[in-house]
């Protein structure tokens, strides 16, 4: 079963640049062509979205980068998803193995985190993906029905039209060391078939799986190609701007 969703393509530049290298990054992606049907969405750092916000074209939707599981309050250097809507930032990035890695984020912590974002009218790149001893011990489709089945838990069925569920095997992210199209195709299918089986046949086939793990302007079009990927999560290609459009353009070779 292939994706049917539009191809969706997230940058999401971590905690990089400055205003010198944020602004001229907006200038460069502003000058680039975007001749695909491609949703584009860049996440900036929290500090740095306001001054994207503005200058940004049009095309590319805004993305924060984490927010608060519930309301917002005494929560020392949170950001609520109140605060994301009320400021027309309408994504926001969670579930990042970087944040589970670094930060404790559970799965239930997680799930309940996209629940709470939805709730409040934002859209979610939700992120999942195993770790290499995990994919060694031939654990990568439970390790994602685990992080997924903590989503699933908390949503209704009509919530999955938000959701984007990002594809990262954590050995892949920032490494070089990109998932071959057959790696990424076998557990883009393998999530597909479990979210058919765990919420509907209808929101398998609408959701976008993107892929994320050191996509580049080299590697995207042969990824692109397959079946069940519907779009890329970039990190480090994000943040150059030919490249990132490059990738986005990669939308075209998507043919289903
Ligand atoms: P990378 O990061 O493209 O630099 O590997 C991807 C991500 O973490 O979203």
């Amino acid at each position: 079963m292939a994706g049917t969703g539009k191809f969706v393509v997230g940058g999401n530049w971590k905690c990089n640049g400055n205003t010198a290298s944020i602004t001229q990054l907006v200038k460069d992606l502003n000058k680039g062509e975007i001749d695909a049907d491609v949703d584009v969405i860049v996440a900036p750092p929290m500090l740095y979205l306001p001054k994207v916000q503005s200058p940004i074209d049009r095309q590319f939707k805004l993305s924060a980068q984490n927010c608060w599981v519930s309301e917002g309050g005494a929560f020392t250097g949170e950001v609520s998803a109140e605060m994301l809507a009320d400021a027309n930032v309408p994504w926001v990035i969670l579930g990042h193995s970087e944040r589970r890695a670094l930060c404790g984020e559970s799965d239930e912590f997680v799930g309940k985190k996209v629940a709470y974002a939805i709730k409040n009218g934002l859209s979610v790149m939700a992120c999942i993906g195993e770790t290499l001893q995990e994919r060694e011990s031939g654990a990568t489709q439970d390790v994602c029905r685990r992080q997924l089945q903590a989503i699933v838990n908390e949503l209704s069925a009509g919530d999955w039209e938000k959701v984007v569920i990002a594809y990262e095997p954590v050995w892949a992210i920032g490494t070089g060391k990109v998932a071959t199209p057959e790696q990424a195709q076998e557990t883009h299918a393998g999530i597909r078939a479990f979210m058919a089986s765990a919420v509907s046949q209808d929101v398998a086939s609408k959701v976008r799986i993107q892929y994320g793990g050191s996509v580049n302007a080299g590697n995207c079009e042969e990824l692109a190609k397959q079946e069940d990927i519907d779009g890329f999560l970039v990190g480090g290609a994000s943040l150059i701007g030919d490249a990132f459009i490059t990738i986005c353009n990669s939308a075209k070779y998507n043919t289903y």
